[in-house]
């Protein structure tokens, strides 16, 4: 019986993927900041561990509890829809330690076991944000896009080791609880002088009834994980699928 871990679990696709590869008979190791028990059907195959992806000694605690893991999932990731000039240095780099580097100290952590054994991938997931741009979400594009660049260039290197990564592309879900994470970071995020984009921005989102729901990515992660065939990059939702296939 194969083994997933997976970040960011006490919300939204984090909480999807666990459900989903629990009901098709997976071990499942869904890690979280503050470790819930009430969230996930109760399963001798699911294990729940603190895991903060910013914190050296959180990785390394969860590795030495985790044991083989089969796949990672790095999910746990924040944003904020913001002007570039109102975000505090403080903003950018909490962004960027979490989605970038977090994932980035995730994949160091787990590859190895991998390697050992000849077997294994790793799946970062991003946002179809960074096939095509849009206003107010410069940093947080920004910090995807390097987890793209990253994974496209490791998986390269695992290949030759036995060991696959993949990437996964989800568009926007307004049923997680991903904006309302971010509200606290978008305190003063819109100057006056965009006031007008964003409100058209948040016009937009609203007429937009492509959206993309967890049981998406929980989709495109069990693509990933299961079919050694699957493509390097994964749009998960439809908005996501039709920007791909536009993204020029
Ligand atoms: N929703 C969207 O529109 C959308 C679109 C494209 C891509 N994404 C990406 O999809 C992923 C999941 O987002 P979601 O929509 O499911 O949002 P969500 O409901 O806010 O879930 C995010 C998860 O990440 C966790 N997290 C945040 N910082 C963490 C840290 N330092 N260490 C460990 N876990 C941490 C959160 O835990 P806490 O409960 O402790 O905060 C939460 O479990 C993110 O990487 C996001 O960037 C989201």
């Amino acid at each position: 019986m194969k083994t997933i871990l997976i970040t960011g679990c006490s919300s939204g696709f984090g909480l999807e993927i666990a459900r989903y590869f629990l009901d098709r008979d997976w071990n499942v190791v869904a890690t979280m900041r503050s470790p819930r028990h009430d969230l996930l059907p109760a399963s001798s195959r699911l294990r729940i561990l603190p895991l903060d992806v910013t914190d050296e000694a959180s990785i390394r605690a969860v590795v030495a509890q985790a044991g083989p893991v089969d796949v990672l999932v790095n999910n746990a990731g924040i944003g904020a829809l913001a002007a570039v000039e109102a975000q505090s240095p403080a903003q950018v780099r909490e962004i960027f330690e979490t989605n970038t580097l977090g994932s980035i100290a995730m994949c160091q952590a787990f590859i190895p076991q991998m390697r050992e054994r000849a077997q294994g991938v790793v799946i970062n997931v991003t946002s179809s944000v960074t096939l095509r741009s849009l206003p107010l979400l410069a940093v947080y594009t920004a910090s995807k896009a390097a987890v793209n660049a990253f994974t496209e260039s490791m998986a390269l290197e695992l290949a030759s080791v036995g060991v696959q990564a993949r990437l996964v592309l989800p568009g926007r879900a307004p049923s997680t609880r991903f904006a309302e994470n971010a509200r606290p970071r978008m305190e003063g995020a819109i100057p006056d002088a965009y006031g007008a984009l964003a409100a058209q921005v948040f016009a937009n989102f609203q007429d937009n009834t492509q959206v993309t729901h967890a049981s998406d990515v929980a989709e495109a992660v069990w693509q990933a994980a299961t079919d050694p065939g699957a493509p390097m990059r994964i749009p998960a939702g439809e908005d996501a699928r039709e920007w791909a296939a536009t993204a020029v």
